[in-house]
């Protein structure tokens, strides 16, 4: 896919979005949220479902969780504009409940579509739901801050999957704040692994695979 065919397919999916009645969370969406970032990024981070903040604003990781996700970014020194961010479900479930299994079911083409597109070299997942749909019967408690390949049915032809706390676990607790610290700082060697399965040659050569700390192509 060119960069320019990128940008149509992600813009493609966010419109079909913002009009979708595939599952009953849009009868309660003021917006639905897409997802946003760096087209040419190689790295995505899927949440679970949009806040009341980010209905309001139609984008992701807007409110509290998502002020903790920049800090953790911000420790590894990248910006949220670095990578794409978006979630297994596009709206907001009522009273941010988790989204139930069929609703996750009917947003999937979604997130496969942007997976394609976006092709990443590494997908971070936020919290239980996000890693279910990546790492299958894994529990959270043991599997942040491992990687693991990535089924290339989820829309990622050759990724890694690397799994995070949700941000709103590590608000409500500091044992998990402090785990998550650890898990960012995780986050560069992760891409350099990912990178390194993708294209083993080049990742041998660090003047062709990009410098380990940029996220984007
Ligand atoms: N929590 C999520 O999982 N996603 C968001 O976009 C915001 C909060």
């Amino acid at each position: 896919m060119t960069p320019a065919e990128r940008r149509e397919t992600l813009a493609a999916v966010a419109a079909e979005a913002a009009v979708c009645t595939r599952c009953r969370l849009h009868e309660g969406r003021t917006r639905a949220v897409p997802g946003e970032g760096h087209p040419d990024t190689e790295v995505v981070f899927v949440g679970e479902a949009p806040g009341m903040n980010e209905d309001r604003q139609g984008r992701p990781f807007v409110g509290r969780a998502g002020d903790l996700l920049v800090r953790f970014l911000g420790t590894i020194g990248w910006r949220r504009d670095d990578v794409f961010i978006t979630n297994v479900v596009k709206c907001r479930p009522p009273d941010n409940r988790d989204p139930e299994p069929d609703e996750i079911a009917a947003c999937r083409p979604y997130l496969e579509r942007q997976l394609q597109a976006l092709d990443p070299a590494l997908i971070v997942t936020l919290g239980r739901h996000s890693m279910g749909r990546f790492i299958p019967n894994a529990r959270i408690g043991q599997a942040h801050g491992t990687l693991h390949p990535v089924d290339p049915a989820t829309g990622a032809a050759a990724a890694m999957v690397y799994a995070m706390y949700h941000p709103a676990a590590a608000l409500r607790s500091t044992d998990v704040e402090r785990q998550s610290y650890d898990d960012a700082a995780g986050i560069p060697a992760a891409l350099i692994e990912a990178r390194r399965r993708r294209s083993p040659g080049l990742a041998a050569n660090p003047a062709r695979s990009g410098a380990p700390e940029s996220a984007t192509r």
